[in-house]
Parts: C-alpha cells; sequence; structure tokens
C-alpha cells in the first residue's frame, strides 16, 4: 500500500489510538470512529500493569511470550510518544506479590514454581523481606514475589499523550457510533465511509461489528476505584502490589501525586458498567487487610470497564475475510499489547512480516474451535 493509503480505526481506546498514532505518523491518511474518544472504554479504568509474568497462567504460554514481546517494546514506544511532547508515565519501578494467608501463600508457591520452570525472574521472599520493599504492607502479610521486570504505566496520561500525537500527525476523528462495517465500507448513524484498509479495535464491541468474531468475545466486567493518600497517611506504595487475600486477587498501583488505583473485579454481567456497593466492598476489604493504610485515603472515584475477553485470552490479531485487520480481544492486557498490536497493524497496512509471536493470535485459529 502506498502512503497515502486511508486507513479508518473503529475504536478510540489504548489498541485503536495507539495504531492510529504509528499509523498517522507512517504517512497513513487515518480516520478514527469513537462516540466516546480517550475515556469512554476499558482502557480509561485499568489499573495500568504492564506484567506478562504476575498475569501469567498456566497452559497460557502464548500469552506470556506476546505479553513479553511486546513489554521490550514499551522503553522505546514510551520514548518515542514523549518525544511527541507528552510523556505517557511508564513506571519502572517494578511489582510484588503479596500472599495473605497460608492457603493464599500456598497459591503463590504454586506460581512461583510454575513461573522458574519456565525461567522468569519472580524471587519469592518472606512477609518481613516484602516489607522492606514495601514498607506500608501489613504484618499479616505471610509471603511474597518480587517481580521487578513487570511494569505500570498511567493508563489516562497514555491515553491522553496517544490521542494528542495521533491529532499531531494528522488523524482525523469522527465522534460517532459505528453501526456497521461492509468489507472496507465503514457505516455510521450519518454517512458511509469508504476505506482502503480498516482496523477493528472496538474492544468488547468488536464482535457486534463483524460476523467472523461473532460468539468469540464476551465483555468481562472490572471495577475499581481511584483513592489519594492524605497529609496523615502513609503515601501509596514506590510499586505495583499485587495480592491474593483469602484467594481474591487485588492489585494497588501508585500514580504520581498520591494517587493509588485499586483493582479490579471481574465477572460476567453482559454489557453493564454500573459499580456496585459488592464491587467496591470486595475492593477495599481486601486492599485493607494488605495495606492497611488506604483505609485512611480519600476515595476520589469508583468506575467500572468492560475487558475483551476472548476465547483463550490471546487476542485477535490478524487479517478476516474482508480484509478488516482485527486488533481485539486483548482481555486483561490491552495496555500491555498496545506497541506490538500497533507493530503488527503496521506491518500488515505495509506488507512486511507479522512480528514474532503474533501470527499464533490470528483469529482464524478458533475457526475450528469451540465458541465463547
Ligand atoms: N490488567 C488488569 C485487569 O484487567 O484488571
Amino acid at each position: 500500500m502506498t502512503d497515502t493509503t486511508t486507513v479508518a480505526i473503529v475504536g478510540a481506546g489504548v489498541i485503536g489510538l495507539a495504531v492510529a498514532w504509528r499509523a498517522a505518523a507512517a504517512g497513513y491518511q487515518v480516520t478514527v470512529f469513537d462516540p466516546r474518544p480517550v475515556r469512554g472504554g476499558a482502557s480509561w479504568v485499568a489499573g495500568g500493569m504492564l506484567a506478562p509474568v504476575t498475569e501469567a497462567w498456566p497452559g497460557e504460554e502464548d500469552v506470556l511470550e506476546l505479553g513479553e514481546q511486546s513489554l521490550r517494546r514499551w522503553p522505546s514506544f514510551a520514548a518515542d510518544l514523549a518525544a511527541e511532547g507528552m510523556d505517557p508515565g511508564l513506571s519502572t519501578a517494578g511489582t510484588v506479590v503479596a500472599a495473605f494467608d497460608s492457603a493464599d501463600a500456598g497459591q503463590l508457591d504454586i506460581l512461583a514454581g510454575y513461573l522458574h520452570r519456565l525461567g522468569r525472574q519472580a524471587s519469592p521472599v518472606s512477609g518481613r523481606q516484602l516489607r522492606k520493599t514495601e514498607p506500608g504492607l501489613a504484618g499479616a502479610v505471610r509471603s511474597g514475589l518480587l517481580v521487578p521486570g513487570d511494569l505500570a504505566v498511567d493508563n489516562r496520561a497514555l491515553l491522553r499523550a496517544l490521542h494528542a500525537a495521533a491529532r499531531r500527525r494528522g488523524a482525523r476523528f469522527v465522534a460517532e457510533r459505528v453501526r456497521g462495517l461492509d468489507h472496507r465500507t465503514v457505516r455510521t448513524e450519518t454517512a458511509e465511509h469508504r476505506f482502503r484498509a480498516v482496523v477493528l479495535a472496538a474492544g468488547a464491541w468488536s464482535a457486534r461489528l463483524h460476523p467472523e468474531l461473532a460468539g468469540l468475545l464476551r465483555p468481562l466486567k472490572g471495577e475499581i476505584l481511584r483513592l489519594r493518600a492524605r497529609r496523615t497517611t502513609l503515601p501509596p506504595p514506590s510499586g505495583t502490589i499485587r495480592a491474593l487475600v483469602e484467594g481474591r486477587p487485588i492489585y494497588l498501583v501508585p500514580r504520581a501525586g498520591g494517587e493509588l488505583v485499586l483493582g479490579a473485579t471481574q465477572y460476567e454481567a453482559g454489557f453493564d458498567e454500573t459499580v456496585t456497593a459488592s464491587g467496591v466492598r470486595e475492593l477495599l476489604e481486601g486492599a485493607e487487610r494488605v495495606f492497611p493504610s488506604v483505609a485512611e485515603y480519600e476515595l476520589t472515584e469508583a468506575k467500572a470497564g468492560l475487558r475483551a475477553g476472548s476465547a483463550d485470552n490471546l487476542p485477535y490479531l490478524g487479517v478476516l475475510g474482508d480484509g478488516v485487520f482485527a486488533a481485539t480481544g486483548h482481555h486483561r492486557n490491552g495496555l500491555l499489547l498496545a506497541p506490538v498490536t500497533a507493530d503488527a497493524a503496521l506491518a500488515w497496512l505495509a506488507g512486511a512480516p507479522t512480528p514474532p509471536g503474533v501470527s499464533r493470535a490470528h483469529p482464524g485459529r478458533m475457526r475450528s474451535e469451540e465458541r465463547v
């Protein structure tokens, strides 16, 4: 394709914006469709963890490897974005995982053994050693893992930076809902637009827009809280704290200026984005047990988002039958996978080979498998 190719991107969350920025910077004429760009989707709600190792799960080695591929791209992705004028707030402070009771410690031992067999860097430590890294952790925390390679980014700074950079590079934003895709024609409520290439990055809504994705995506609701340390409280942790509290996973991700993101619930509730009282209670109870000072923090926000869950937790990255490129199904890893996804979409636009690990995420893998 030539450098004047017109490209439509459906969705202006982290994936759509990352593709828009990279494509516009590469000289493509980019139009992004989203009725609520930047703030409307799951990436605005995210914790911001870039954490392939602490998200790892036995049997999901492809997800781990793709995540690591993308994590390696993150420092230059962030530096390139900062050079466009806005710093996305990449934090290299690392991650600790805390086990609250002895059953949680047993679960963490299983994860540590699995990561060790795969040769990943995750060091088991006692509760006391863990508190040397994060002094605000409760005395009851039994044991933990140090995972210095799992990073974090300020999701909202990132989204604003991507949006600004894409616009600066000439991407056009149309604040309309896409009603349908017909080959490379994008239909909104008011018009039809024809493009040479279309990238579908509408998260959990993507399945409604393309028949080949029907039944392959399910919304997975996640609630988060935002809190702020006060003058009289301990500051937030220096890096990400993940914890298992009586079997329930939570995470606390610090932001600049004393802010803390506390997440996240995960359950299926269709397209419902209501924050429930039980979700808030679950998060606060868990957080208070491992990091007691949060009880004194100011509660500034409660919000829910919808992860785009795929059938096997790998995203769908690749061209569909009618020439639309799918960039969706990122499940819990949208922010982490943004750089590799953008590179995959750009490779497709240029007719270049896909980055390593991406071909395994081709949506065609599901054709003969069970649908979700
Ligand atoms: N990436 C963490 C979450 O989806 O809650």
